[in-house]
């Protein structure tokens, strides 16, 4: 946490509210996820926050990058292409994967010159490809248990394990080549359960395709690694021990194991200071109107199903209070619920840790509000 004398000094420079990102923290972070996963390539996923200065970071540390549209391939593609024309054995795939299953078809004929790695979860989806984008690898995503997670996925991405062999197939009768399989057990994934059966489910599949004669060489495991948001949180490096001693167990040494962390990677990296601009007591409850809200670096309360966290530099008798946001709308309620003291004052400041993921990434411009400054700290130049 950062200490208390840094932070008024940095809201005397920067105002409120502020969104503080430390790049230190980010670097620890993917040195945490590769230490504890040796065998995995990390593909950050950039949809988590997509500020080029974490792109920057972590492809100096080594990254590589899970994208979702054509913007954030562009934004990638910017830091590998010195690296293209110097190094005559560089290889996209080992930089950038596409793994929207859906892509439209001006974003396929786009990529296409670029050989991409892509994902695809339907038949629709192959034809697509095919029409459009015949150059690239293929990767099946699958439908895999994503029971307890923050964030559910396989209500709306992944083909039926059972599907898999005629998927596989299709793509051979047309010319395409599925280089691997891959999974999302779901965002914030605390049921390590979730993994365990997705790996058996991928390698059942993965086994199965080799009889056949198709070469799977690429199984990516996708995102859901869980950030320590409250003390229940199961530990990272007891869900990194399970994964490897499963991959090991299920996967030949000549399989190439990857993975698309994003918020394990981000979120703890930042932290928001906002301020007080408005005290009222409605229904006995206290409400404190602060500079920011759920259309801005609270978005995260809405699309990520997050519960914040506040933390006041003023000491008094706590009671359950309101933290709404500062749009001329009533949805902007940040919380309903949070243990604060009664006696905080317009022009206090509050905390929020851990806020780096799926935050400023979705924040708009609502009612006119520009959002938070995002200042970084420990940058290396
Ligand atoms: C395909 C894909 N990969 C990776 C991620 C990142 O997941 P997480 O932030 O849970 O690590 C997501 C999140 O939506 C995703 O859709």
């Amino acid at each position: 946490m950062i200490s208390k004398t840094k932070i008024t000094q940095l809201i005397k420079q920067h105002g409120t509210p502020l969104f503080i990102l430390d790049h230190n923290k980010l670097r620890l972070n993917y040195r945490t996820f590769k230490k504890n996963l040796p065998r995995v390539q990390c593909y950050y996923a950039v949809k988590a926050n997509t500020h080029p200065e974490i792109i920057k970071t972590l492809f100096t540390e080594g990254s590589s990058f899970d994208v979702a549209s054509y913007n954030e391939f562009m934004q990638v593609y910017k830091y590998i292409k010195h690296f293209e024309e110097k190094d005559k054995d560089f290889f996209i795939w080992d930089k950038i994967i596409f793994s929207n299953t859906i892509k439209d078809k001006e974003t396929l004929a786009k990529i296409k010159r670029y050989r991409p790695l892509v994902t695809f979860d339907n038949n629709d989806e192959l034809k697509k490809i095919k029409s459009c984008c015949d150059t690239a690898g293929l990767i099946l995503r699958l439908k895999v248990p994503d029971t307890g997670s923050q964030v559910e996925m396989s209500s709306k991405f992944g083909a039926e394990p059972g599907d898999a062999a005629q998927l596989l197939r299709k793509a051979h009768d047309a010319g395409l080549v599925v280089e691997g399989l891959s999974f999302h057990v779901g965002s914030q994934c605390t049921n390590f359960d979730n993994y365990t059966a997705a790996l058996s489910i991928t390698s059942e599949i993965m086994n199965h395709a080799r009889k056949k004669g198709y070469n799977i060489k690429i199984i990516d495991i996708g995102g859901g690694f869980p950030v320590p948001y409250d003390s229940q949180v199961p530990e990272f490096e007891k869900l990194a021990g399970i994964i490897n001693s499963e991959c090991q167990r299920l996967f030949p040494a000549d399989v190439e194991i990857i993975a698309e962390p994003g918020r394990f990677i981000v979120a703890t990296a930042a932290t928001l200071i906002t301020e007080i601009i408005g005290k009222a007591r409605r229904d006995g409850k206290i409400f404190y109107y602060i500079n920011d809200g759920v259309y801005h670096t609270f978005s995260g309360v809405v699309f990520d199903h997050w519960i914040p966290n506040f933390t006041a530099f003023r000491n008094g008798k706590e009671e359950v209070c309101a933290v709404v946001g500062q749009t001329c709308d009533s949805f902007d309620k940040v919380s309903l619920s949070v243990q604060l003291p009664a006696n905080l004052r317009i022009g206090d400041y509050l905390l929020t840790e851990n806020i780096g993921a799926y935050s400023i990434a979705s924040s708009t411009h609502f009612n006119g509000f520009d959002g938070a400054k995002i200042l970084h700290i420990n940058l290396k130049s």
